[in-house]
């Protein structure tokens, strides 16, 4: 049974054929990341322009580098939401195309449960119940995952999205944008910071607040600037210390409150360094068993959507075996 994805949210243009829900035979995907560099963030009329102009090529790699033809797909899969309503527009339609012109079923999908999902494309089966954190540019959640059809939010942003914090505050530091990966490296260099930002950590939810300490970096940065006394290094580490902490005591507090012994991660912040090694600690602590996707699962992909997708039709019985 061989699921052809495709996912258009945002900058990404992506295509994978996964069979059966687990083996990944194609995975491909093009970006317009580069486009919109020189903004500092992403453009979205730029990026649905981009991803028209990709779609087409993009489906046809993947279906060559899975050695197939439309012939041998038996279903599809599209991001449905969240993401920039023009971009996620092109996937639609031509799925819903294509689909319609070969006669078979098509599923729309939730981008942030695809997310989680890609820690189920890897050998070791994460075990549920579990808690699920997905943090990318657009999304911060917490989830409680009690199976495939039982997925509740438990907690959320109410402001900023952890990546997106990351990016703002890179964009402070003037460093670049996506800000995520540079003030990952940088504030492994910084020795010991002693600078001290606090993330809100609205007690008695297991919500998220990101706006504050984004705030706190830019008026630390306007009262050093002038003499440029601020070294960069130190502001990410002590940064990125303080925002981790809160994630990393929210997915504590969550595992003991659902009595869950595994821990799903998804999303691009799932790539970080600090995070990971922080992960290590609280599964060693705690006796949690910590999943997190390969760098190329972690970010936005189709092999997720083609997956997830899978699994949803099954349960819903359409058509597949
Ligand atoms: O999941 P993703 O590829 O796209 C969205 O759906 O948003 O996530 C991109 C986000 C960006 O905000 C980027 O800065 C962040 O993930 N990111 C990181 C790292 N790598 C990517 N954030 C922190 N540390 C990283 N190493
Ligand atoms: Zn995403």
């Amino acid at each position: 049974m061989n699921v052809l994805g495709i996912e258009t949210s945002c900058d990404e243009t992506a295509a994978a054929v996964v069979e059966n829900g687990q083996r990944i035979r194609s995975n491909t995907l093009l970006s317009s990341l580069k486009e919109h560099q020189r903004f500092g963030g992403i453009i979205p009329e730029i990026a649905s322009r981009k991803q028209l102009e990709f779609i087409q090529t993009v489906v046809h790699s993947a279906l060559a580098n899975a050695n197939l033809t439309l012939n041998n797909i038996d279903a599809l899969a599209v991001t449905q939401r969240p993401g920039l309503i023009g971009s996620l527009l092109v996937g639609i339609a031509f799925a819903r195309s294509l689909a319609y012109a070969l006669r078979k079923p098509l599923i729309e999908v939730d981008h942030i449960q695809a997310h989680l999902y890609a820690n189920f494309l890897q050998k070791h089966q994460p075990k549920l119940p579990a808690v699920g954190l997905v943090a990318s540019g657009g999304h911060t959640s917490l989830f409680y995952i009690k199976n495939f059809t039982a997925i509740k939010l438990i907690g959320e942003t109410r402001d900023d999205a952890l990546g997106e914090t990351y990016d703002k505050v890179a964009r402070i530091l003037e460093l670049g944008y996506p800000g995520g990966p540079v003030i990952d490296k940088l504030a492994r260099k910084a020795k010991n910071s002693h600078i001290h930002f606090t993330c809100a950590a609205i007690s008695d939810t297991l919500d998220f607040s990101f706006s504050g300490i984004k705030t706190a970096v830019y008026y630390y940065v306007r009262d050093h600037g002038k003499e440029k006394n601020f070294s960069k290094e130190n502001i990410a580490q002590s940064f990125q210390k303080s925002v981790i902490e809160v994630v990393i005591e929210k997915c504590r507090r969550a595992c003991q409150h659902y009595k869950a012994g595994t821990l799903l991660i998804g999303g691009g912040v799932a790539a970080n360094s600090y995070l990971r090694e922080k992960l290590t600690e609280l599964s060693e602590k705690e006796k949690i068993n910590i999943y997190y996707p390969p760098l190329n699962l972690c970010t936005d992909n189709a092999a997720m959507i083609a997956g997830w997708g899978y699994q949803l039709l099954k349960k819903q019985k359409r058509n597949i075996s």
